[in-house]
């Protein structure tokens, strides 16, 4: 135990002892990501993506250099020395409809790779609300954040990047942007909007410096956004790792990462741009299902309205319609009901079999029954429809309805049997209510039988 103890303290000093210790990724798909460790819903794409998080809600995404650096020293008095380091890194936000994504991606350096109890959203699934800024935390970081909001306000679209040291309160911010050329004007770079956007991270024990620029560029700007005065004699520890840690929350982007570099008492080698993987494509807003029931719930209200519309024009143009012809097709399976029927049925629409009022007029019990019997007539079985006998035994009230239960059929998808019941309950327009009030019907049951 002892032995195996030295040897890995022994085996830890030697891999410490690499003063000018550097890697570089330009890609992660082949052995580059046995040198990583992934933690929650990171992967490494075929393509050669590190993929950080999808666009689940409340999801956490690691990627660490599975070797640790040494990255402070200690001299004979016991004084700490923070070593330099340098990083550069594209990384790429995917969000829905290209804005309104969340929450973002942090470059870390922590005394470890793993984050119990961390939280997601705004923590970037490295701390939570109880040891959110606590000095024994050891972790500095560099936030690229879409969502503002943090502590208690209400989220807003957000686009800055943070200097953090042990939580999640930035010592500096500032609006993405970057300096083009020698100029001092600074460009104002969306990073959701882009396709992929370089980062460059600078420490030399005195200053931070935050570079970041579009890979379109291809080059790094000549002036950092950001080159703020900071002492990390305290933060930093011997032994520590460097990273990535990615979240989504209630908003949501998929972060990815396309290259990578890192050097510690150097200059982190340079990205070869042409080597990098393909960014991923900016797609469209698949993950979100809330557009798709706002879709259906909108246009059901739509199908609702002009039946109902349909209905009332029906009844009242009827009152003066008094002797209707059944055409010979509508024999064996009725998709209309005759007035007379109908006023029978209704024993003329008397106040006492009235089930309910509403803005569209009164609605009758048997008008309820008239619509199920429609129903029951366009029923996807041939063997389920009624004949002619039996729906007049119905509106007289001598035979009960039949429960309409298995309204199965062969579409399973919500989209294809919906938009095709829509499409037609269209087309056909005003004609047939119980043809309209089938579509609802098959709709609703595909609906429930898709969730
Ligand atoms: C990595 O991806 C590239 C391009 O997609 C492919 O040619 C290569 O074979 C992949 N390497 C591994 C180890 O999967
Ligand atoms: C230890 O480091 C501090 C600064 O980090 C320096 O001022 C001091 O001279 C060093 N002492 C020795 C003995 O190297
Ligand atoms: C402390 O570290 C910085 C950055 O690595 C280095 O430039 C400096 O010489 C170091 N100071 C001492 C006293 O070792
Ligand atoms: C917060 O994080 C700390 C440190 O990782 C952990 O010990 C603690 O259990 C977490 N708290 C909650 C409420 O999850
Ligand atoms: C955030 O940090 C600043 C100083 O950097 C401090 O003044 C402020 O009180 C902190 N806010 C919170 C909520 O911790
Ligand atoms: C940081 O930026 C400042 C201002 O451009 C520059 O003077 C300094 O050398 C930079 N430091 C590093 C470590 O790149
Ligand atoms: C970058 O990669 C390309 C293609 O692999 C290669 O031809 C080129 O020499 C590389 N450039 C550098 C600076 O290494």
């Amino acid at each position: 135990m002892a032995a195996a103890t030295s040897f890995g303290s022994l085996l830890l000093l030697s891999l410490l002892v690499a003063a000018k210790a550097n890697f570089l990724f330009n890609r992660f798909n082949g052995t580059e990501k046995n040198l990583l460790s992934l933690d929650g819903a990171s992967i490494v794409e075929s393509s050669g993506l590190l993929k950080l998080t999808d666009r689940s809600k409340n999801v956490i995404g690691r990627a660490f250099y599975k070797t640790p650096f040494k990255m402070l020293e200690t001299n004979s008095t016991a004084q700490k020395n923070a070593s330099s380091f340098s990083t550069s890194f594209v990384f790429s936000i995917v969000s829905p409809s290209n804005s309104g994504g969340g929450y973002g991606i942090a470059f870390v350096i922590a005394p470890s790779t793993k984050f119990p109890g961390a939280d997601p959203g705004h923590y970037l699934g490295l701390f939570n609300k109880s040891n959110d800024e606590n000095k024994e935390n050891h972790i500095f970081l560099v936030e690229f954040d879409t969502v503002n909001g943090y502590k208690g306000e209400t989220d807003t679209e957000g686009n800055h990047i943070g200097i953090n040291v042990n939580g999640m309160n930035s010592t500096a911010v500032e609006p993405a942007a970057y300096y083009k050329g020698t100029g001092s004007n600074k460009e104002e770079l969306n990073m959701e909007n882009q396709d992929a956007v370089c980062a460059w991270i600078e420490y030399d024990g005195e200053k931070v410096n935050v570079t970041v620029a579009p890979l379109s560029l291809e080059e790094k700007p000549l002036k950092p956004i950001m080159s703020e005065p900071l002492n990390l004699d305290d933060i930093l520890e011997e032994s520590m790792y460097v990273g990535f840690s990615a979240s989504t929350g209630q908003k949501v982007s998929s972060h990815y990462i396309l290259g990578w570099s890192f050097a510690v008492n150097g200059p982190a080698p340079s990205l070869n741009i042409s080597e990098l993987p393909e960014p991923p494509p900016k797609e469209k807003d698949r993950s979100s299902s809330a557009s798709w029931v706002n879709f259906i719930i909108a246009s059901l209200s739509v199908i609702i309205f002009i039946l109902l519309v349909t209905l009332l024009f029906r009844r009242v143009h009827r009152r003066y319609m008094h002797s209707e012809k059944l055409e010979e097709w509508e024999l064996d399976c009725p998709h209309r009901f005759r007035y007379r029927d109908l006023h029978a049925a209704t024993k003329g629409f008397k106040e006492s079999e009235k089930i309910g009022s509403g803005g569209f007029g009164t609605v009758y019990k048997e008008v309820e029954l008239v619509l199920k019997l429609g129903l029951l007539c366009t029923h996807q079985r041939a063997d389920s429809r009624p004949t002619m006998r039996q729906v007049t035994r119905y509106l007289n009230w001598d035979d009960p309805l039949p429960e309409i239960l298995d309204w199965r059929h062969s579409d399973s998808q919500i989209s294809r049997s919906f938009s095709s019941g829509f499409l037609t309950g269209y087309s056909t327009g005003s004609t047939s209510t119980s043809h309209n009030l089938s579509t609802i019907g098959k709709s609703t049951m595909s609906i429930e039988a898709g969730t």
